[in-house]
Formats: C-alpha cells, structure tokens, sequence
C-alpha cells in the first residue's frame, strides 16, 4: 500500500516554508482546480502502468524507491523551484547542494573535494572522462569488460580512444590483463567499477593501485552503484580492502538516485583536487553576478539543474547520516545479508545454480539444464512466468566464458548464456528471501 500519511507532513511544512514570503503584497497564483483533477486522475490511471518497484516481490533491476523524507523534500522544493546553476536561481539549494557533497567527500577521506550533483551517473562519468582527457591528453582510457558501456560511449562522445579489459572468473577485473595494456605506455586512465551493474562485483582497487606506483595513470572509480556500500560493516574482506582504498583515487561518481535513497535525476562527481576546477573556467554573460561565492554552475558541465535534488539529498543527510553503524549502513549491510541469503538458498535448490557469491546486492543464477542453450531459453521462460506471479526479476546476458566458471553441469554450446539477476537492494528483501525462492521453485516447475 502507499502510505499517504507523507502528505499531512507536506502541508505543515508548505505552511512552514510560506511564512518566508509574508512580507509580500497579497498574490495567490490560481488555477482551475476541476481541470487539473481531472488531469491529476488519468495521470494516476497511466502511472498504474508500472512495475511495483516499491514492494520486495520487486526483484529485478536496480530500481529503489526514494526515501519518504526524500519524496517529500523534493516535492516542497517545487513550489520554489531552485535551479542549482547560478545562485540566482536557489540560494539555498545551492548551499545545502555545498553541504551534501562535503559529506560525501568526508565518507571517502576527502576533505576538501570539487564536486557537485548531476543528472546522474551517466552525466557524472562523463565529467569525470572529460577532466581525465584534459590531464592525460591523447591517452587512452581502460574499463573492464564488465564496467557500464556507459564509458566506451562517453570516451566516443569525448574523442577519447577507449579499450576494455577482461574480468576473472568473480567479474573483477583482471589486473594480469590491465598490466599488459598499461605497457604499452598510452594509458591515462583506469577505471575502476565499484560494483558494477551485472554483477556487482568491485574491481582489485589496491592492485590497481600497486600498479599505478610503476605506471603513470590517474584512476577514476565509477562507484555509481556501489559507491555507499564502504559504510556497510559486513563486507569481505578483499572487498573491504578496495573500499577502504578508494581515498587514494583521483575522482569519483557515486549515484544518491540507486543506493542514496533519492528520486530519479541525481547523481555526483567528486575530484580529490579541487583544482581540476580550472579546467570549467568559462564566460557567462548572463549569470553569476547575485554572489562573488561559487556558483556551481561554474564548476559543472550542465547548466540548470533540480535544486529539488539537493534539497531531497540534503533532508536524507540529515535523517540518516552517512556514518558507519549509522541506520543508513545497516540497511545497505542487510541488502548484502538478503544478498548472501539467497545465494545460499539458490545453491541448495535443484533447479538452479547461482554464479560467483555477491559481494554487494546482486545475485545473477541460472536455471539447471543440459546446455547453454537450453538454460536460456528456461531463464526467458521463468521470468515471464514470475512475472505472472508477481515476482519481477531482470534477465543478463552473459558470456558464455565467464558463467561457465560456475555452471560446471552445463554444457556450453552458445557463445553466450541468457541468466538471471536479482538486484536486492531493498533491506527488507532478507525477509522476503524465503518467498521469493518458494515462488522460483514454483515457477520453474
Ligand atoms: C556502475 C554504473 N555506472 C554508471 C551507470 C549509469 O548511471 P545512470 O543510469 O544514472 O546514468 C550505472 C547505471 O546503472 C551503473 O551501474
């Protein structure tokens, strides 16, 4: 069910937020309340069109619903509106936009990191991209074959030449591999995927790190997925290790719309140096004279931005700081733990076969069968069928390649192998873990 007690707490603080404007003549913006009603219906009638992201039985994509402060923070900001671009546009959201990104930056050891909001990971990376050219000219840039496709585009959009390195046999990538291209000498950046979007596996950030003593190249960590999980307390151990490595790299997105409770449209970039903050130095003739202070447009490659977004961040700060052993941690660690869980349950079915052990959220398996082929066309089939039951999951495919490291019984007749994948990242999944599995075994049969 939806829970509209949010709505009660909305109205007290529009109340709130309207005794700023009382010293102002009598203005009511008006509409025609019939009309819209009627609008506002059959916009509710479409919306109904929709997967149920909200509920456990949701087990598919990496799809979370916002947190309600988060909900509600963005919507009271609209009847302000903020742009984020110049501080003309929303003093305020721009300051509490200041204050989110400080509290990143401290999360990851950085205390004085350039960065801001945008539109998401995808814009964030892009950023990122943009700064490693402009310090490596003319070098290359290196992702894993298991990193978002999101960066052999945007190297395409930048002019930057781009290569991708095979994983092991845990999706991480391989740093045999990586060393190899890096001596070829025209290496200039690394991206390292913490939790990437498949798999969930981290990429060896300390070996990468070790390499980079021999090897000159900067390292970006697209943690747009995994980026909060440092302050979860149950990660393994090698993947701790990452983690706590990822104070030593140059930049870093982390997305607050996937495991940052946040709706849609909010993203972030940090620098560990602020002075990469030069490279955005452009002319505006229209902006940035209401303040001598940093506008973040000044330090962003998009223009108008959502102050709505850092508004909602910065309520869900607040609410649940981004602490170890804080609420917020222990949720993160109890999607691991849901994670874990149904890794186990899925080995002692005989019916599937769940890849390499999660070391985030997600959980990729295969239905049993007597070759590649024949697995995938059941994977296609269960998913439809969970579908009909109300259980929403999200297919992969994967390379042949790399499942057979774990799909010892399968004969591998096609180059690839249709899977399925469970990203698990609402903290209630660990109770929903028997359900969920009962209504597999269910549809499988
Ligand atoms: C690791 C990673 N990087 C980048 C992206 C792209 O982010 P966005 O969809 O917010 O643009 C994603 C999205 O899933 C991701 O998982």
């Amino acid at each position: 069910m939806i829970n509209k007690n949010e709505l009660q707490h909305l109205q007290k603080a529009l109340n709130i937020l309207e005794e700023g404007f009382a010293d102002l003549p009598e203005f009511t913006p008006e509409f025609e309340e019939d009309a819209v009603a009627t609008v506002l219906s059959e916009v509710a009638t479409r919306m109904q069109d929709n997967y149920p992201y909200y509920h456990p039985l949701y087990a598919g994509q990496m799809l979370k619903p916002p947190h309600p402060v988060a909900r509600m923070a963005y919507a009271l900001s609209l009847w302000i509106n903020p742009n984020n671009h110049a501080l003309d546009g929303g003093r305020a959201s721009s300051a509490m936009e200041k204050e989110c990104i400080v509290e990143i930056g401290r999360m990851f050891g950085w205390h004085k990191p350039l960065g801001h909001l945008t539109g998401g990971g995808t814009m964030a990376n892009l950023e990122a991209l943009w700064v490693a050219g402009k310090m490596q000219p003319g070098k290359r840039v290196i992702a894993s074959e298991q990193a978002h496709y999101t960066h052999s585009r945007i190297t395409d959009v930048l002019g930057i030449p781009f290569t991708a390195v095979p994983v092991d046999e845990y999706g991480r990538m391989d740093t045999g591999a990586l060393e190899s291209l890096l001596r070829e000498g025209d290496v200039g950046t690394v991206v390292v995927t913490m939790g990437n979007t498949g798999l969930g596996s981290v990429d060896p950030l300390p070996e990468v790190l070790k390499l980079r003593q021999e090897y000159d190249f900067r390292i970006h960590a697209d943690a747009a997925y995994g980026g909060y999980f440092g302050l979860a307390g149950n990660l393994d151990a090698v993947t701790t290790e990452s983690y706590a490595d990822l104070t030593n790299v140059d930049s870093i997105v982390i997305d607050p719309h996937k495991h940052g409770l946040q709706p849609y449209g909010c993203g972030c970039v940090l620098f560990k140096d602020a002075a990469v903050g030069s490279l955005y130095k452009h002319g505006s003739p229209y902006t940035y004279f209401s303040s001598a202070e940093l506008h973040l447009g000044e330090i962003s490659l998009e223009c108008s931005r959502p102050g709505a977004s850092a508004v909602a961040l910065w309520a869900t700060q607040r609410l649940l700081p981004l602490e170890e052993n804080g609420e917020f941690a222990a949720a993160l660690g109890r999607s691991i733990a849901a994670a874990r869980l149904f890794h186990d349950k899925l080995s002692a079915s005989e019916h599937f076969v769940p890849l390499m052990p999660p070391e985030l959220d997600i959980v990729v398996y295969a239905v049993k069968a007597g070759d590649t082929h024949a697995a995938s066309i059941k994977a296609r089939e269960l998913f439809t069928n969970a579908a009909e039951k109300g259980l929403h999951l999200a297919l992969m495919e994967l390379p042949t390649s790399l499942a057979a490291n774990w799909l010892h019984d399968i004969e591998a007749t096609t180059e690839t192998v249709s899977c399925l994948r469970s990203v698990l990242m609402k903290p209630e999944h660990e109770d929903w873990c028997d359900r969920i599995v009962t209504l597999l075994e269910e549809c499988v049969n």
